[in-house]
């Protein structure tokens, strides 16, 4: 099986020794990369929630009255609504579901809209079901969206290089490795609306939620010009949404 020149010249238990080795060098190996995979696990300190994973290949269907019942306010027709969830990462809308489902989120009566949602998480029953929707939800394209928000985009993109890209990435991709999520794919609104919630104290505040609460320090000191100005970079240069035609004032 093994071609070795030393056994022309070596003693003959030299073939033993050397198995030997090799079998301490695979164990060696394994040992090592199982230390190793762990400790990349354990590293990630942003993991607070546990969840399992679900293995789309199973391909349960979701019947479109639970699809419907989520979109009755997580689409551009409803006035009064939730973002359009629509080709957000699967990780990050699991990440937040269990949050409203473990009360991090969705509790407060004063957050009229987070409140909402806090009562339609009690239509999901099981963990399955969780996953399954939002898998479904990242797989859909991201819509086109009205641009709402003004401010000015050289000072944002200022901001959001000091302030913003050192997790969410300088194309606001975001870092699943940090729980950090895209702010590519969000309506222009919803991004100041949660900043604003973050830093109201609004979202956040769960003394378990460590994402909420990183976030949420990451907003001290920022004003509200400073908030839009980021949103009007953010919305203007790095988002993947397809544009619509900004709905303002007539300038005659
Ligand atoms: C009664 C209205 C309503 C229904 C029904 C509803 N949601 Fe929501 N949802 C909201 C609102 C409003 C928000 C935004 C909360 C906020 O402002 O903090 C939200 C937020 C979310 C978020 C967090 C988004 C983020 O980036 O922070 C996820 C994920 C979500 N909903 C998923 C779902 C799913 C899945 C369903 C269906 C099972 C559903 N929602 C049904 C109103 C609703
Ligand atoms: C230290 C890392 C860090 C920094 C810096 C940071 N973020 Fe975040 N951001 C996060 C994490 C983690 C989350 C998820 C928080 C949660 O689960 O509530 C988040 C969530 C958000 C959300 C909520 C998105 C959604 O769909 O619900 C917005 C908006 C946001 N960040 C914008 C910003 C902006 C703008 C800046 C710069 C001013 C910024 N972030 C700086 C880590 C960071």
């Amino acid at each position: 099986m093994r071609d070795l020149p030393a056994r022309g010249y070596l003693a003959s238990n030299v073939d033993s020794v050397d198995e030997m080795f090799c079998r301490w060098c695979i164990i060696f190996l394994m040992v090592g990369l199982v230390v190793l995979t762990n400790q990349g696990c354990t590293q990630n300190r942003f993991e607070s929630i546990k969840l399992h994973t679900y293995d789309p290949s199973l391909k349960i269907n979701l019947d479109s009255k639970t699809i419907n019942a989520c979109l009755v306010c997580h689409t551009a027709k409803e006035m009064q609504r939730g973002p359009v969830l629509d080709g957000f990462p699967d990780w990050y809308l699991k990440n937040q579901l269990k949050k409203f489902q473990l009360g991090y989120r969705g509790k407060n009566p004063n957050n009229r809209a987070e409140y909402l949602m806090g009562g339609a998480i009690k239509n999901i029953k099981t963990d399955v079901e969780l996953e399954v929707l939002a898998d479904y939800f990242s797989k859909q394209t991201p819509k086109p969206s009205i641009r709402v928000i003004r401010g000015n985009i050289e000072f944002g993109k200022i901001l959001y290089a000091a302030r913003c890209a050192s997790c969410h990435g300088s194309e606001g991709k975001g870092n699943r490795q940090i729980n950090s999520p895209p702010l590519n794919i969000q309506e222009d609104w919803f991004l100041m609306d949660q900043l604003s919630k973050y830093i109201s104290g609004q979202r956040g505040l769960h003394p378990e939620d460590t994402d909420g609460i990183i976030m949420k320090n990451s907003t001290i000191d920022l004003s509200l010009n400073d908030m839009r100005n980021i949103v009007a970079y953010i919305s203007n240069n790095l988002t993947v949404l397809p544009l619509l035609q900004k709905v303002g004032p007539s300038k005659n």
